[in-house]
């Protein structure tokens, strides 16, 4: 990861003086006086725009797995073909796989293997991994099932296929397993899953299918998991919290397609989905367990969004609907942390196999409620919707954190012992200027900042404009800057999150994100703002410290300095657009050593700020230098950085 090269080495060297305004700093980083941080200050926010779970961070390789369908997205054959000229037809069966899946695919042919193919989302990465599979079958067939994995090109080649043995009977549906492990990896993504049956052995010539599932091997293994890829890159970030689920997802587009958790439990037949709100229909694969299995693997608090009664098309509850919407939040965390033998909800998700409860210590109400149908929905959030929740939350589990999705820069007044939520979605420029914003704020204006992003070039339109078709450099050294100041008011922030996470490049709105991916986990891609973000959140301050200023001054150099739970001290800075290097000289007042060691690591992009990393050509523009700088006379550390450039000196461990 660290390179450090001689001509960096050559960088880091202070260069001439020149008295320009703020282009030397000599600061003293006190050694009392700070503030207390929050513990988790730096997190994650799912969802992933336009692929929520499904094609994103949740591993299952198989497209429209069960036909699911809604008013809005009715059931389809997308990402299915027929195999050996067989026809596929959706049925409602008088006798489903369950209530929740009521839509199942009859395949029915002449002669021979026949059978059908899923094309995965936007293929299949096929490599010489174990991968788990299930299907249920309904129809008499004594033969054997073939489970493939093959090229869609050319000659078809197949990888790897395993025979399964029928169980299948008249009247009934039954699940059959298997496991596969192709011979060889293939040389891309472009790859289809095919299940074929002799037709001659199937009475009538034709069997029902419904979930077919398949999925390579998971994050920590987890049944039902995660893409290890990606969340080892958003494990590499050291996170502290997760916020979940959504975003849009937990509103729905109308007041009855809302997230509703109780449908996301248990055997994924169980499991009807929803429509999404980004134009397509969810499994509910990934749900309210498997976010908490994910906050449990990377130890993550979670912070959970609970559903306020209000959707995306603006339509919001009265005060006798918003009752049942509380109820239903409160029953939600029961469920999550009641006890197993003593509470209702408890028990059922002791039933489902989780005896022991979790701890919710932060919930937050509603997503955005500023937003859709505003005024309107916004005044009766204001008026009832989110004081019903708060009242009845002070009541129940006294000891969670209250979230109101909106924040005092929404024009929420937010009661003495809640938080707010604040969402600054901004051109770099603006991001910038934002980084005082939470300066004149009190611990009584408690806020998180649960999604932020750079999200438009500067002289551009605003939401008006095009949004950045990927994350640039110039907009991650932005987003830096903000994070400084969200640390330099670590005690005001509960943590800080971007949004969005993930960007499927296959399927997205947004360019903008942490990760971008497809199928080929060979494309997966770590944004510029993900070198910036895991930089500064790696080592998360665990209280703020006082810096004095004996020369130079905020802009374009901006800072934060404090201690590590390490026992180190930290000093982080960035430099935004400026013609010359910054030069910095620190102290950290009490170590004033001379020859004490720091390490000092600097981020620097491309040569055009609006560089970024692009998948398709591999190539990271961020450059990561890092070096061990020597204290002179009186612990002084001196170093330049350029514009647009983001760093962190730690000193070594304190001995006391
Ligand atoms: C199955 O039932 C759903 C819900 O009633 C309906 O929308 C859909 O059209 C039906 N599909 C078929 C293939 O009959
Ligand atoms: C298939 O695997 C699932 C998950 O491990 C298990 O619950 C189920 O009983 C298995 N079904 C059969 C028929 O073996
Ligand atoms: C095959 O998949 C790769 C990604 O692995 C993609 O770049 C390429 O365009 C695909 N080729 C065809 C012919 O579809
Ligand atoms: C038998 O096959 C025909 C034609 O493929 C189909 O319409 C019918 O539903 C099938 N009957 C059963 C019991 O599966
Ligand atoms: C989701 O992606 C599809 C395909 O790229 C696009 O047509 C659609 O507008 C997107 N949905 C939203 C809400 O952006
Ligand atoms: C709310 O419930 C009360 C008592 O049941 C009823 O009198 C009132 O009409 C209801 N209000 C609305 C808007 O439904
Ligand atoms: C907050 O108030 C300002 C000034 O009246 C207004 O411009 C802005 O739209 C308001 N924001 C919201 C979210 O209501
Ligand atoms: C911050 O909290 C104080 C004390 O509760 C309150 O008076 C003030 O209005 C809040 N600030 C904002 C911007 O809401
Ligand atoms: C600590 O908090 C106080 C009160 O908000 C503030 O005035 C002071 O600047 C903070 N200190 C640091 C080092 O951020
Ligand atoms: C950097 O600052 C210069 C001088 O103010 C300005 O002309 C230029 O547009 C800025 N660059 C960017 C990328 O904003």
């Amino acid at each position: 990861m660290v390179s450090v090269k001689s001509a960096v080495v050559a960088a880091l060297a202070i260069s001439p003086l020149s008295e320009a305004a703020n282009t030397v700093n000599e600061l003293v980083v006190k050694a009392t006086g700070g503030n207390v941080s929050s513990p988790i200050m730096y997190g994650l926010m799912h969802e992933d725009i336009n692929n929520s779970g499904d094609g994103g961070i949740y591993a299952e390789l198989i497209s429209n797995r069960a036909f699911q369908g809604s008013p809005r997205f009715p059931s389809n054959l997308d990402g299915w073909s027929p195999v050996g000229g067989a026809q596929l037809a959706l049925k409602n069966l008088s006798q489903p796989l369950s209530a929740a899946l009521p839509t199942s695919v009859q395949v029915s042919g002449e002669k021979g293997m026949i059978g059908l193919a899923n094309s995965g989302y936007w293929g299949i990465d096929v490599k010489k991994q174990k991968y788990t599979g299930s299907f249920y079958v309904k129809g008499e067939y004594e033969g054997k099932f073939t489970v493939s994995l093959q090229s869609a090109l050319g000659d078809k080649e197949v990888f790897g296929k395993v025979e399964v043995e029928s169980q299948s009977v008249a009247g009934e549906w039954t699940q059959h397993n298997f496991t596969l492990v192709p011979r060889k990896n293939a040389p891309n993504s472009n790859n289809t899953f095919a299940l074929t049956f002799k037709a001659e052995k199937a009475k009538n010539r034709s069997l029902d299918f419904n979930l077919i599932s398949l999925f390579p091997p998971t994050f920590n293994n987890r049944p039902n998991g995660l893409r290890p890829d990606l969340v080892e890159a958003f494990a590499a970030l050291k996170p502290k919290f997760l916020r979940f689920p959504g975003g849009n997802m937990l509103m729905g587009n109308t007041i009855d397609s809302y997230w509703k958790w109780h449908l996301t439990l248990g055997p994924l037949k169980d499991r009807p989905g929803m429509a999404g709100t980004w134009s397509y229909q969810l499994t509910n694969g990934m749900g309210l367990i498997e976010y908490m299995q994910w906050a449990d693997d990377l130890k993550l608090e979670p912070i959970l969004g609970v559903w306020a009664g209000l959707s995306l098309d603006g339509a919001f509850y009265d005060p006798n609907q918003t009752a049942e919407a509380v109820q239903y939040a409160l029953d939600e965390i029961e469920f999550l942390t009641g006890d197993a033998k003593r509470t209702k909800w408890g028990a059922v998700r002791a039933a489902l196999g989780y005896p022991k409860p979790w701890r919710i210590r932060y919930v937050e109400i509603g997503n955005e409620d500023w937003l859709a149908g505003a005024p309107a929905s916004y005044e009766a959030y204001k008026n009832y919707r989110f004081p019903m929740f708060y009242k009845a939350f002070q009541e129940r589990y006294p000891d969670i954190q209250i979230i109101a999705s909106p924040s005092v820069f929404d024009n929420m007044t937010i009661p003495a012992g809640a938080a707010g939520d604040w969402h600054p979605y901004l051109t770099p420029d603006n991001m910038v200027d934002s980084w005082d914003r939470l300066d004149p704020l009190t611990r009584d204006n408690l806020t998180i900042v649960g999604e932020a992003a750079v999200t438009h070039p500067n002289g551009g339109l605003g939401w008006n404009g095009p949004l950045g078709s990927n994350p640039w450099w110039i907009g991650s050294v932005a987003e830096g800057i903000f994070l400084l100041g969200v640390e330099r008011n670590g005690d005001k922030v509960i943590g800080v999150t971007y949004a969005p996470l993930l960007r499927n490049l296959n399927r997205w709105q947004w360019g903008m994100t942490l990760v971008q991916h497809a199928a080929d986990t060979k494309l997966t891609t770590r944004s510029t703002s993900w070198y910036v973000w895991k930089l500064l959140g790696e080592k998360p301050l665990k209280n703020t410290l006082p810096v004095t200023i004996n020369k130079g001054g905020i802009n374009p150099l901006y800072w934060v300095a404090g201690e590590s739970d390490k026992g180190t001290s930290l000093f982080k800075a960035a430099v935004y657009n400026t013609t010359e290097p910054v030069s910095v000289s620190v102290r950290f007042e009490g170590q004033e050593k001379k020859g004490a060691k720091a390490t000092l690591t600097v981020l620097t992009g491309p040569e055009d700020p609006y560089g970024f990393n692009d998948p398709f050509t591999g190539v990271n523009v961020v450059k990561e230098m890092k070096k061990t700088l020597k204290a002179e006379a009186g612990g002084v550390y001196k170093f330049s950085l350029p514009r647009w450039s983001v760093a962190v000196l730690e000193t070594e461990k304190r001995h006391k």
